[in-house]
């Protein structure tokens, strides 16, 4: 079939006349498309396809039949591709895009019609970011509730891999598209993605102007399969020939190659991603580079592709881990990576994830998920707390968007306590005996304790260090792979209800010998630098 169809087509292009071929190459990138959002001010859309080299292109922008804007360029040889900015456009729609391509006295036009501008979200990752609306809690009425978000789209990326960076998408699985339950539920983990889309529809509640959303994931890859071939460099991983790896695509590049890079050239709001569970086992140390260096890349990357119209340092979120029990992937790891997504801060933004923002979700597990535990299916609550971050850290908004972590630490050695001072108000739902520990050490010889929850107030946390005897010299919060049941974490922020993140924090001043009873010391640690 594929034969006989080559063999077809090249008998069809020889029979035309030489001129009608100067409509045959004239089309849109693959994501133009009806129904589109375009990235509104204060930055330009970009606007691109492939024509005949030379030939002159005259893209319009029109609302109700009348002429919004003008932008003319011309094909470039040898790529046979043409690219406009527009200029900022307010918010709204919809608007046609008209392309005209004219060489001599030959002209062909295309158009997209129903166009929105807004803001435009790509949301990447691995399975829980492929989850679809039909797989998660509440499905049905999910599904449904699609009449008040007409003005936010989507659109789902096909899965294709490349050996080199390719220029267009290989694929669209999704064209763009108005919500409905039919786009937002194909299957499981077929096309549309839960969280992006409720990450969207909780954005849309706040902005009242439209919202896009690129759904671009694939069950079981890895971080090094989405890093472009300079970031892996930065970060020394070695070239990797995949055995028996994971379900999806394992190798360097290769989704960064067909699946992101040919998006590189539009105009973005932000990015959100939930991946990580693929580097668990696998290159797991280097996330606290490879993590940082992807961001890093694709910043970059978007903003030369769009002549500066992204912005350098735009919004990334994503999804810290939640918790599973061992399936397939062995999930011991989990306290590491969740720890690595953070650049090892324990929080973001931060000195090396600047513009970021997280949502917590090791309280989100879900034992008894159709799905295996390591999707849980409640993506209402992480898309919420995505949302909040993004609305902080994106959009400015003054509100919280993580929950407590301690800003100081007291030992009060005589009696026994390790008082923590939160950055915030902490509501304690529960008393734990296990979830703090405190590293205990003697002679080179260390190991890690637990340290019950004692007395709390509004903002501060004494621990029961009793079970050390020697020194204390670290103090680690939630550090295991199911911290505790479904939004039954003993931390959260009162009001906004967001878990307290784990942590690990290293005593780092030399701690005194005569530490005599009744001393009190005031502790200085790494990373918690609130
Ligand atoms: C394009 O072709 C149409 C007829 O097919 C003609 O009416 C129109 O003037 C042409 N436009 C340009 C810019 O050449
Ligand atoms: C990443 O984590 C590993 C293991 O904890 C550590 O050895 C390394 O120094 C960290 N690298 C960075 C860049 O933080
Ligand atoms: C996309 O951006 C890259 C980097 O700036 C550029 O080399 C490429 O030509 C652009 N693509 C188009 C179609 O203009
Ligand atoms: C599902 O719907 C019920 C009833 O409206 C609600 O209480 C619950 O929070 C919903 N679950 C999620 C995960 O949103
Ligand atoms: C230590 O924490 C407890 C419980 O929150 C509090 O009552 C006490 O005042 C704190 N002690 C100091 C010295 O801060």
């Amino acid at each position: 079939m594929v034969a006989l169809g080559f063999v077809f087509g090249l008998v069809l292009s020889l029979l035309l006349p030489a001129d009608a071929s100067a409509d045959v190459g004239f089309r849109f990138a693959s994501y133009i498309d009806n129904y589109m959002v375009l990235q509104k001010e204060p930055a330009g859309a970009v606007i691109w396809g492939y024509g005949v080299s030379g030939a002159t292109v005259t893209v319009t922008l029109c609302q109700d039949q009348e002429t919004i804007m003008k932008k003319v360029t011309s094909v470039k040889a040898p790529s046979s591709s043409w690219m406009v900015v527009l200029d900022p456009v307010k918010p709204g729609g919809p608007y046609e895009v008209i392309a005209q391509q004219t060489y001599g006295r030959m002209n062909f036009t295309l158009r997209v019609h129903d166009v929105l501008f807004g803001d435009v979200w790509l949301c990447s990752g691995q399975s829980n970011m492929q989850m679809t609306v039909s797989q998660i809690f509440n499905a049905t009425s999910e599904l449904s509730d699609t009449a008040a978000y007409q003005s936010v789209r989507i659109l789902a990326v096909s899965l294709n891999q490349a050996l080199q960076e390719l220029e267009d998408l290989a694929g669209v699985d999704l064209r763009w598209s108005k919500p409905t339950s039919e786009n937002l539920g194909h299957g499981d983990f077929k096309y549309m993605s839960a969280v992006c889309w409720l990450f969207g529809r909780y954005l849309y509640d706040t902005l009242q102007y439209p919202v896009g959303l690129i759904a671009s994931s694939w069950a079981g890859t890895p971080i090094e399969a989405w890093s472009s071939e300079r970031s892996l460099k930065a970060c020394g991983v070695p070239r990797f020939i995949p055995s028996d790896f994971g379900t999806g695509p394992s190798e360097n590049s290769v989704l960064w190659n067909a699946m992101v890079h040919p998006l590189h050239n539009m105009t973005l709001k932000g990015v959100i991603w939930y991946q990580g569970e693929s580097n668990i086992n696998f290159n797991r140390d280097l996330y606290n580079c490879t993590f940082p260096a992807l961001i890093e890349d694709w910043r970059q990357t978007f903003h030369r592709g769009s002549q500066g119209q992204t912005e350098r340092f735009f919004p990334f979120g994503f999804v810290q881990l939640s918790s599973f029990l061992s399936g397939a992937t062995s999930s011991e790891g989990l306290p590491h990576i969740r720890w690595h997504q953070t650049a090892d801060f324990g929080y973001v933004p931060n000195l090396r994830m600047p513009n970021t923002f997280m949502a917590v979700a090791m309280d989100l597990c879900d034992r008894n998920s159709p799905f295996g535990s390591a999707h849980p299916r409640d993506k209402q609550t992480v898309a919420y707390r995505l949302h909040l971050g993004a609305r902080a850290v994106a959009y400015g908004e003054k509100l919280t968007f993580q929950g407590p972590l301690p800003q100081k630490m007291e030992l009060l050695a005589d009696r026994g306590l390790l008082n923590l001072t939160y950055s915030q108000q902490i509501l304690v739902q529960r008393q734990d005996k296990k979830i703090f520990e405190v590293s205990c050490c003697s002679d080179q010889q260390c190991k890690w304790l637990p340290a019950p929850m004692d007395t709390f107030s509004t903002q501060t946390l004494a621990l029961d260090i009793t079970s050390c005897q020697d020194t204390l010299v670290a103090v680690r919060y939630a550090w295991s792979t199911w911290p505790c049941e479904y939004k039954q974490c003993p931390l959260y922020h009162p009001t906004s209800t967001l878990p307290a993140p784990p942590f690990t924090a290293f005593i780092t001043n030399q701690i005194p010998d005569d530490l005599s009873k009744g001393q009190m010391i005031s502790m200085h640690y790494d990373h918690i630098l609130l």
